[in-house]
């Protein structure tokens, strides 16, 4: 039932999602498979009494924020509020390790100004009054002051989609003191870099994990070809 109204919303309050120049057409009848992941982990979070935000790391035009807004809607997940941190100007430098061998991003890739990404969402019906945008690069902008400055007690979801083991180090820093038992992390680059596990988001988390002892991970569900995700555990 659920998935039914999901359809319905989309298809008369998300007209990009079956627009001609959309690459999700021939998605239009059915769940993509970040959409049925988002589903799993609403679910897990509405069923879990799981209370706090969802935090994304790399938006660029809105599509898993849009997404996991709508979603959490279905769920009756009211209070939550989604987080958007990105550079708006696409990736980094790409440096150190993100260097090393296979490599298939660059500087700039995936570039949408916080206009035009506010102009998405929007156009994707999402309700603005519960988006909040964090501007800048993550190694200047994660840190205590920006903590400070945002209403977060705690995060029920988060999403890592910045690609770079660089970009993923001061993200992981920065969410450690918003992990409570049962967080969903979502990592959608994990098998970026030929699935190495010792470059990309793989590296990050498992250098992060033994940084931070009290936090434990169990594997939740992996999705598509790119796509893990697990469930985190505070002592
Ligand atoms: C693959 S895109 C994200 C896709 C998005 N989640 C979606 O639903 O389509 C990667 C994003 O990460 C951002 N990003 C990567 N590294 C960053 C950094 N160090 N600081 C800020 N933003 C970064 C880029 O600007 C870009 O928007």
């Amino acid at each position: 039932m659920k998935r039914f109204k999901l359809f319905l919303y989309n298809l008369f309050f998300s007209p990009y999602r079956y627009s001609r120049k959309s690459t999700n057409w021939r998605n239009a009848f059915g769940l993509m498979p970040f959409e049925r992941l988002l589903y799993r982990t609403m679910t897990f979070v509405g069923g879990n009494s799981i209370e706090g935000d969802y935090l994304e790391f790399g938006t660029y035009q809105g599509r898993s924020l849009a997404s996991a807004h709508h979603i959490a809607q279905l769920y009756s997940l009211k209070k939550m509020r989604f987080y958007a941190f990105d550079s708006f100007e696409g990736l980094p430098e790409i440096q150190g390790v993100d260097r090393e061998g296979f490599c298939n991003f660059k500087k700039g890739d995936f570039s949408c100004s916080q206009e035009d990404f506010l102009k998405i969402l929007k156009k994707r019906g999402v309700d603005l009054n519960k988006v909040q945008l964090i501007p800048g690069w993550f190694d200047q902008v994660l840190n205590d002051e920006t903590k400070r400055s945002l209403p977060i007690k705690k995060a029920a979801v988060i999403w890592i989609d910045c690609d770079l083991y660089e970009s993923t180090v001061p993200v992981l820093d920065f969410i450690t003191s918003y992990i409570q038992d049962g967080t969903i992390i979502i990592f959608d680059d994990w098998f970026a870099f030929r699935g190495n596990p010792n470059r990309g988001e793989q590296l990050a988390f498992r250098e992060w994990l033994t940084r931070n002892p009290q936090i434990t991970a169990s594997e939740f569900r992996k999705f598509d070809w790119s796509a893990n995700s697990f469930i985190l555990h505070h002592d």
